[in-house]
């Protein structure tokens, strides 16, 4: 069993003599060993091909990413054919956008999504809708979180589809997603949730949530880079269409151009899929599962209280949303352009983001250009956290302009 008092030692990124405090985890997460072992693992010991060959190396591979399917699906309360491999959130965000709305939204049908959104989770939906005519509409944000009473208002007939994060990468707070999917269900409209930020920081139940696809990546969740998950309703996922053809996807194709496409989710996995960086998430949900999401959750809220209550008794600092739920905390130090505050943050060894986070709409709802983002995982300490909070108090205007102008 993992504690999250132990978790430190598993992740490489802190055993130098001066790890960083790395307040980055809603861009990317560190590794932990056992993620690390399970990529070097499929190239030391069985790196072949899957599902092409009839060689014992070929079937190890085969029953690997058969689990992995299960193991992550089982973490979401999914069925593994309900589990799509992709990339990346990104990657899963586009075949619903380019497979499944362009295909079956025609002019005047109306898609719902936020200005909270990620550039990930609101590009495909506008070019949804220069393909095919139909309309994009904002649901209201109220107090961080989208506001179910303006949700309500805009349902009709018209609205086919409804595209929203489950907790925002810059606002960090948790959506009402499974009433929101209750509300959207009553007109026929299908939802999307861009889990990027939830899975693996949260308890996900995809069945208790109701919603239609859930994208999410391994990256933001201990796992590798190259491994996302798109999870569909498998008669969604039969009337989708995939937005890449090739090898691995079709069962027959004949000399007058026919072809035939496998099941989901094999229709959707054409090309040799990232083996190594399925077996790490793989490895990461194992992790996860081993320490507690809801052990996770309690103590990023916890650490994420502790770290706004310090944050909040500084003059110089704004925060813009002090009480949200995940571990994302946005803020500025006042007069002191983002990227310059974040070289000052560097300069002491803490990692932090800065600028529009992907998600430039989000500056409109708070009302400024760009922002620093510090965001927890569950490896944070309170030393981490304390250590920070010192830079906070010496990131005085006049100290970060010395330091600009000094570097
Ligand atoms: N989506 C990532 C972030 O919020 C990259 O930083």
């Amino acid at each position: 069993m993992n504690t999250i008092s132990d978790a430190r030692k598993d992740f490489p990124m802190f055993s130098g003599d001066c790890p960083p405090i790395y307040f980055d985890n809603a861009s990317t997460t560190f590794k932990p060993n056992c993620v690390i072992e399970a990529v070097i693992e499929y190239y030391k010991k069985y790196s072949v091909n899957f599902a092409r060959g009839e060689y014992d190396l070929s079937y190890t591979v085969d029953e690997k990413v058969i689990e992995a399917r299960k193991n992550i699906g089982n973490f979401i309360n999914a069925f593994d054919e309900e589990i799509i491999f992709t990339g990346n959130t990104t990657d899963g965000i586009n075949l619903v956008a380019f497979g499944y709305a362009t295909k079956l939204l025609k002019k005047d049908d109306v898609i719902l999504i936020s200005e909270i959104e990620h550039a990930s989770n609101l590009l495909p939906w506008i070019k949804v809708a220069k393909l095919t005519g139909c309309q994009i509409k904002c649901i209201p944000i109220k107090n961080g979180v989208l506001d179910i009473d303006g949700f309500k208002k805009m349902l009709d007939d018209r609205v086919k589809m409804v595209a929203i994060n489950h907790i925002s990468n810059v606002l960090g707070f948790v959506n009402p997603v499974k009433e929101i999917c209750r509300l959207a269900h009553l007109v026929n409209a299908v939802v999307l949730i861009d889990g990027a930020q939830s899975v693996g920081h949260i308890p996900v139940d995809v069945k208790d949530i109701n919603c239609d696809f859930m994208a999410f990546s391994g990256h933001k969740m201990c796992g590798p880079s190259g491994s996302g998950i798109l999870y569909g309703k498998y008669d969604l996922l039969h009337k989708m269409e995939p937005i890449k053809f090739g090898g691995g996807s079709n069962v027959d194709y004949t000399v007058d151009f026919q072809y035939f496409l496998k099941n989901p989710p094999y229709k959707f996995e054409s090309g040799t899929l990232p083996i190594e960086s399925i077996l790490g998430l793989s490895a990461a949900v194992n992790y996860i599962r081993n320490i507690g999401i809801d052990k996770i959750r309690e103590y990023v809220f916890n650490l994420h209280k502790y770290t706004v209550t310090k944050m909040s008794a500084i003059e110089h600092l704004t925060i813009y949303n002090s009480n949200s739920d995940a571990g994302i905390i946005t803020f500025n130090i006042n007069g002191i352009f983002s990227q310059d505050a974040a070289k000052y943050f560097n300069s002491k060894g803490i990692c932090l983001r800065s600028g529009q986070h992907c998600a430039r709409l989000v500056n409109k709802y708070i009302n400024v250009s760009s922002t620093l983002r510090a965001s927890l995982y569950f490896y944070n300490t309170y030393d981490d956290v304390d250590r920070f909070i010192e830079v906070c108090k010496s990131a005085t205007k006049e100290n970060c302009i010395r330091y600009i102008f000094n570097d």
